[in-house]
């Protein structure tokens, strides 16, 4: 018989400090899973469905039949709060194959989402779906999304809206009422046979037709009747979340009668600084605060155009046209006048107009938003960007020559001409299957110095390839991004994918390590995710390579991207599971 004593003898019952010890595990879990739940209240998840589709679009007297998300044109916003979850299911119903980008979207360790086509996806054919799915983490403000294939972003693009979190204001006075701007280009034609031609006869592209504020062209063109108003109340302070998604062009923009304070750009804060014009370019975003005036106008106009233009740098030919939309005050009476006062906007080659206005770019630099420039440098890199002219190759007849004396345009980094593979790069490298993919030595430097923004000598012929730059995670990159005239000088807005970047330099001419690295701000320099790179000049960017996977970067004007300026950056991943890529979801478009 066992009596209690064997029992005691038998089982292994917990002693005292066990039984304690039990008890702290139990509570322990129990707070885990409050602070869990509690977490949830704050992360929000939103959910998307884009049905990519075509639908019949009429701007200037044209119909045609216009790639979209969800029928609409701009496509449609998504609105976030900082640390929500993003969840977009996409479904192709086009004849197109189709990938979108969620522009200056950090994409921390969710590389499989960022989007551009093969590189960190192959794109989705007719009938495929696919599921974006990241987290908005450190980022509040305006940024967009577009296609990133070809040039289908001419109208598959949209807003993406970012609030602060919960309880947190603005770090200016509350707006009243918030207006997201989208800028974009109108073309009569079919985008995806300009550029298919453009590519075949080797000449420069067609160019749009109008420019566009949320998809109108506004009452200066022949044939238009579609115009954007914006209808304000006296004394009030409007926040504008002005976007360019024009695929071609950096563009001014002002209001008449009323100027800016720019707040923020590519959702980061900047110091606040009035302006009468903005330049935007393609890629960029620009929030601006504007008050409007306690009465109407001497003269009764009540009415105000906003209007924008090419900011042009290039030598082809470009759209020099307006677009305008209308500021209408809530106030009438017997007095108003219908004149639609016009603002004065710079000349369309005001570059130092333009220099000025990037110059007044500064971080924030508080310590609730610092400006986390790195100090110290792990990698210096110096990469030329510019446009160039590939001979005729042996056996292509004049037809498909049509670049100036019979030749080919062409861009490169660094005279790479960067080609897009046929699988993805970001799968390449997850799965260590690189080889016949792509290659790991993407120079730090350009083949040979040269004066860069002089007379260009005549060896500086740009190879195809499918390079990238390979960082170990952490790496505190330095970048100078220089332009060349080796075909002809001319700005480019370069966007990075996957992380912010600060601008510390900025400068015309050749760069020049002794003279200009001394004066570079390291203390408030902007941070952003696109940088207009002056025409015949050169900008100095830093940036920590704490996001492992691959990175597209390239320039934002789409023809530029087309005739090869791009390249990618590898960045490893670090140490434990937070410093690592995690694999790709199953829904992966196969290649
Ligand atoms: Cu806005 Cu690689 O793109």
């Amino acid at each position: 018989m066992l009596n209690s004593k064997t029992l005691l003898r038998l089982c292994p019952c917990p002693s005292r400090a066990a039984v304690k010890y039990l008890l702290i595990v139990i509570l322990l879990v129990i707070i885990q899973y409050l602070d869990t739940a509690a977490g949830k209240h704050w992360q929000t998840t939103r959910h998307y469905k884009f049905n990519v589709r075509q639908s019949n679009v009429t701007r200037l007297c044209n119909t045609k039949p216009l790639i979209t998300v969800n029928g609409q044109y701009p496509g449609p916003t998504i609105f976030a709060q900082e640390g929500d979850q993003v969840i977009i299911k996409l479904v192709n119903h086009v004849k197109d194959n189709v990938t979108i980008h969620w522009h200056g979207i950090r994409q921390l360790r969710s590389g499989w989402a960022d989007g551009p086509g093969y590189i960190t996806q192959c794109p989705l054919q007719t009938g495929m779906s696919y599921v974006y799915n990241f987290t908005i983490t450190g980022q509040r403000g305006t940024l967009w999304w577009h296609a990133h294939i070809s040039w289908l972003r001419a109208s598959v693009h949209g807003a993406i809206i970012i609030y602060p979190k919960p309880h947190v204001p603005y770090p200016f006075p509350k707006p009243y009422k918030e207006v997201p701007i989208i800028l974009g280009e109108w073309w009569n034609a079919d985008t995806e046979k300009v550029i298919q031609q453009a590519l075949q006869t080797g000449g420069g592209p067609n160019v749009s037709d109008a420019y566009t504020i949320n998809g109108l062209p506004g009452p200066l063109y022949n044939c238009s009747n579609d115009t954007f108003v914006l209808n304000v109340n006296p004394r009030k302070t409007y926040l504008l979340r002005i976007i360019n998604a024009a695929l071609n062009d950096e563009l001014f923009l002002a209001i008449a009668n009323h100027s800016m304070t720019v707040v923020e750009v590519d959702a980061v804060y900047v110091k606040p600084f009035q302006t009468n014009t903005l330049v935007i370019t393609p890629g960029q975003t620009t929030n601006v605060l504007f008050t409007t005036n306690a009465t109407i106008n001497v003269g009764g106009v009540n009415q105000f155009y906003i209007a924008a233009r090419p900011f042009v740098t290039g030598g082809g030919t470009f759209d020099n046209s307006t677009v305008a939309g209308i500021v209408s005050y809530n106030i009438s009476n017997s007095n108003t006048s219908s004149t639609i006062m016009m603002p004065k906007l710079p000349a369309l080659n005001d570059t130092s107009f333009a220099a000025n206005f990037s110059a007044k770019l500064r971080s924030l630099a508080t310590s609730q938003f610092p400006a986390l420039v790195p100090q110290t440098v792990d990698k210096k890199l110096f990469f030329t960007v510019g446009l160039g002219l590939n001979p005729c190759p042996k056996g292509m007849g004049n037809a498909t020559c049509q670049a100036p004396n019979g030749t080919r345009f062409t861009a490169s980094v660094n005279n790479i001409s960067f080609v897009l593979p046929n699988t993805a790069l970001l799968q390449s490298h997850y799965f260590k299957q690189m080889k016949g993919v792509y290659k790991t030595n993407f120079p730090d430097n350009p083949p040979f110095p040269f004066n860069y923004t002089g007379t260009p000598p005549n060896n500086t012929q740009a190879v195809n390839g499918t390079r990238v730059k390979v960082l170990p995670f952490n790496t505190t990159v330095q970048l100078i991004l220089q332009d060349t005239s080796i075909f002809s000088t001319d700005s480019h807005p370069v966007h990075l994918h996957g992380f912010n970047f600060f601008v510390v330099g900025q400068g015309v001419g050749n760069y020049n390590e002794s003279t200009d690295a001394p004066n570079f701000n390291l203390i408030d320099p902007v941070e952003r995710n696109t940088v207009g790179v002056p025409k015949g000049g050169w900008a100095a960017i830093r940036f920590r390579a704490d996001n492992p996977g691959v990175w597209f970067m390239h320039c934002h004007l789409e023809v530029h991207t087309s005739w090869g300026l791009k390249m990618a950056w590898v960045v490893k991943n670090g140490k434990g599971p937070l410093q690592t890529l995690p694999p790709p979801p199953s829904d992966l478009p196969p290649c």
